[in-house]
């Protein structure tokens, strides 16, 4: 079985190194790839974002199968393209990938479905958002309605920002993801992330997991990709995970079915478990980066049987995964000055020494090799992961090899985990 994965970022590192463990995985393809990626697989140099191009490479290269990692392909429409060309390909068609890449759909879908969500409106006229903010007050939670990697999202605490933002969305900074703006009621909560597997009809939970969205400790600072994560998270017990498939994904996979448009992939349900109850923020079509590391690392099966029992149709015959008893958690090593500008090329070394201990692994993100060199290329640049018998044991495992990795220039956060440590802490 030849494998093509589409992407360049942790996750598609993490998913390549588990489908090398698949018996039924031959070679991968990594398109286009990164440092971690060469070292597992074959990296080509075509983007993620060139649909043509990759089916081309799909058919030249007679890969039986494709695995996109991030939203870009996905909402272009790699899997229909695929399917058109009669090659398997996991994850949601484009009409489905809407859920991600607008969240003005998103926000109606999840009306019509009864999923609980922030109440909200949907502005494409500045003033009528204006309007909107004013009569509603601060705080505000406003949203570019298009894909803009996460960090289309401000959260105004006064009027003031809220008209600042406003202005900022609608002077095209965010090109046409930021033509329509949703206008969503502020939430307090702990946030947690929930991925399904999907086949169109059932949903499948992984464990639960906690991102760290906010750039620096104490969720200070902008809005990153993430920038560490750990599962299970105590906020959301693994009793409850089929409750909230029936809250927030279920009705999600029915209302899409009824559309003609079944769900197929990994619908992640990114949630805030308020006072009143869990409420949505968004919908991911895909594998989170980086809960996927942490995620992965758990998952005790054979993941290419998993992502063909989605695609086949065949979820339904499997009641559970298998999932290790263990914790896991990864910590984002980033560029200095991402989210925003940063360098690249800094030299890179230690991942030998950090991975000497068996329960950790370091997905690379934005790194490139040169020679017998590893250099880095992105804003993300590794996420250290570690499993350990509980949160507080992986969490030290992790920090303790992340003492090993040298970077000039980067930053990571020093408080993964200590939400989870707390909440287990009140517990007890
Ligand atoms: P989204 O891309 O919609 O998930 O938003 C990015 C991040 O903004 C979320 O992970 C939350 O941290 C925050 N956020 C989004 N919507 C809300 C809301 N209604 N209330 C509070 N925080 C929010
Ligand atoms: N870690 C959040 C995301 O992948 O969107």
């Amino acid at each position: 079985m030849r494998i093509l994965i589409i992407g360049s970022g942790g996750r598609e590192h993490a998913l390549a190194w588990k489908l090398k463990q698949s018996p039924g995985v031959d070679e991968i393809f990594v398109a286009p790839g990164n440092g971690g990626t060469a070292s597992l697989a074959q990296n080509q140099p075509v983007s993620d974002g060139d649909v043509p191009a990759l089916v081309a490479f799909a058919r030249e290269h007679g890969v039986d199968f494709v695995v996109p990692g991030p939203e870009l392909p996905l909402t272009l429409g790699v899997v229909d393209a695929m399917n058109a060309a009669g090659i398997p390909c996991f994850g949601p068609s484009a009409a489905c990938a809407r859920l991600e890449g607008s969240k003005a759909f998103a926000k109606e879908v999840m009306k019509a479905a009864g999923v609980p969500t922030a109440a909200y409106g949907v502005f494409s006229d500045k003033d009528a958002a204006k309007q909107f903010a004013v009569t509603h007050g601060a705080p505000l939670v406003i949203k570019a309605d298009g894909l803009a990697a996460g960090k289309g999202v401000v959260i105004a605490m006064t009027e003031k920002e809220a008209d600042e933002a406003l202005d900022e969305m609608f002077s095209g900074r965010f090109g046409s993801a930021g033509e329509t703006v949703v206008l969503e009621e502020f939430l307090r909560g702990e946030e947690v992330s929930l991925l399904y597997f999907c086949d169109g009809e059932t949903a499948l939970p992984l464990p639960s997991a906690q991102d760290h969205k906010a750039a620096y400790d104490g969720d200070q600072g902008p809005n990153t990709g993430g920038m560490g994560a750990y599962s299970p998270a105590p906020v959301l017990p693994d009793a409850d995970l089929e409750k909230m498939a029936d809250i927030t994904v279920r009705p999600i996979l029915r209302e899409m079915a009824r559309r003609g448009t079944p769900f197929r992939g990994i619908l992640y349900a990114g949630l805030m478990m308020t006072a009143e109850g869990p409420r949505v923020l968004e919908y991911n079509v895909r594998f989170g980066d980086p809960e996927c590391q942490p995620l992965l690392m758990r998952l005790d099966e054979d993941l290419f049987d998993l992502l063909r029992a989605c695609v086949d149709g065949t979820l339904a015959q499997r009641h559970t995964l298998r999932i290790r008893p263990e914790a896991a958690l990864g910590v984002v090593v980033a560029a200095q000055g991402y989210p925003g500008s940063y360098a690249r090329g800094m030299s890179i070394s230690g991942i030998e020494e950090a991975e000497s201990s068996a329960s950790v692994q370091v997905f690379q993100a934005g790194t490139r090799r040169e020679g017998d060199r590893l250099l880095s290329s992105g804003g993300r640049v590794l996420c250290v992961t570690a499993l350990g018998c509980d949160l507080a044991d992986a969490r030290d495992r992790a920090y303790a090899a992340l003492k090993h990795i040298s970077m000039p220039d980067s930053f990571y956060r020093h408080d993964i985990g200590l939400k989870g440590l707390k909440r287990l802490q009140e517990k007890n």
